[in-house]
């Protein structure tokens, strides 16, 4: 059995136990929230978890191999460095830290003390995430142009972080994947309109060197919930709905033919071929990052995403940020 505390038990973390409290070699032993509130609610469906405000007596507890943070962003950094310095394996939800600085120190204490390091970048973990890597990988797409993706809904307004910050995690974190590339220039666009400098609205655009580029729309003051990547190739097209209940994946044979003359001139063949549905077999992603996390501790194997990517998403998040204070203007990385 391995032995697992979860810190952090309010909205998202209450998903992590109940992911975690269910794998069948894992033992939950505890659950941590500095809000007694939270714990009393979660006592009787986890008898076999012991309740605790503070993290001191988790970590010294040597059953526990694996920690995950589940707490606000602010608390990201201390405990995961706490946890790594007290030899624990460590998974931390996204963003890893809130400044470059701290996202480098816990790679490093985790790669000095020989420590799992990983971050929960959940998309990574979507099966249909795996195919499109595939896709883009056989370069059945041909050259990827550029992507555009919509994480847009109505709330949850955060406080100690802004609509980039909490959603952008999960695009960058899958377009760093796909391109295999880090972006040169970062621009951002976005208002506060609810609170004073947390913005609800974010506009965010990513130019590489090779001249693909990506688009991130993020908002929590919109009238819609849209989950939606659309990547735009030389040879085909594909939409990934995370909202659609099954047929996530639409893949669309069109594009635009090569450069044809005639004797009046010359002009381009635009192609409308086949729309396919892929039939992808569904696995909660959480539980499989979850699985995931439990396979790199017994096997010592490194995360699909691990301390250096959490890393460079946060690069991004500080780029975009300076971007924004200076009303878009491109920040170089
Ligand atoms: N991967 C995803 O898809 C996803 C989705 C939602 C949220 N998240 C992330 O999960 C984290 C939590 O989000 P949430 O929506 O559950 O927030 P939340 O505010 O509902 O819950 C945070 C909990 O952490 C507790 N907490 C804060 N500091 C603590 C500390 N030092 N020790 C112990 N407990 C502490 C709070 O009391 C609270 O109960 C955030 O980092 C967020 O970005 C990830």
């Amino acid at each position: 059995m391995v032995g697992i505390a979860v810190v952090g038990a309010g909205a998202w973390g209450k998903n992590h136990i109940r992911v975690f409290s269910e794998i069948p070699n894992v033992h939950l032993k505890y659950i941590c929230d500095s809000d007694p509130s939270r714990l009393t609610k979660l006592q009787k469906s986890y008898p076999q978890s012991k309740m605790v405000e503070k993290v001191a007596s988790l970590l010294q507890d040597p059953e526990v191999k694996g920690i995950v943070i589940a707490s606000s962003a602010i608390s990201h950094f201390p405990l995961a460095k706490e946890s790594l310095l007290s030899g624990k394996d460590v998974l931390v939800e996204k963003p890893l830290a809130l400044n470059v600085r701290d996202a480098d120190e816990l790679v490093r204490i985790a790669e000095e003390k020989s420590r799992i390091l990983m971050v929960g970048h959940l998309l990574i973990y979507h099966p249909v995430v795996d195919r499109l890597k595939e896709m883009v990988a056989s370069e059945e797409l041909g050259r990827i142009h550029y992507i555009y993706t919509q994480r847009v809904n109505l709330g949850v307004i955060r406080q100690d972080e802004n609509a980039l910050w909490s959603f952008a995690p999960h695009d960058l974190s899958v377009i760093l994947e796909l391109f295999n590339e880090k972006p040169v220039v970062v621009s951002a666009h976005g208002e506060s309109y609810i609170q004073k400098n947390i913005e609800d609205v974010v506009f965010l655009s990513l130019h590489f060197s090779d001249g693909k580029m990506a688009n991130i729309h993020l908002s929590w003051l919109d009238p819609h919930k849209v989950r939606k990547i659309t990547i735009v190739g030389a040879k085909k097209m594909v939409v990934f709905d995370d909202m659609e209940a099954s047929e996530k994946l639409k893949i669309y044979d069109k594009g635009v033919g090569s450069l044809s003359y005639d004797s009046y001139g010359e002009y381009l063949s635009l192609r409308f071929g086949d729309i396919t549905i892929p039939n992808i077999k569904m696995v909660e992603p959480l539980r499989a990052e979850a699985e995931h996390f439990i396979r790199c501790i017994e096997s010592r194997e490194k995360p699909k995403t691990g301390g250096r990517d959490g890393l460079e998403v946060v690069k991004i998040l500080v780029a975009a940020q300076k971007s924004l204070g200076q009303k878009g203007f491109p920040v170089d990385l």
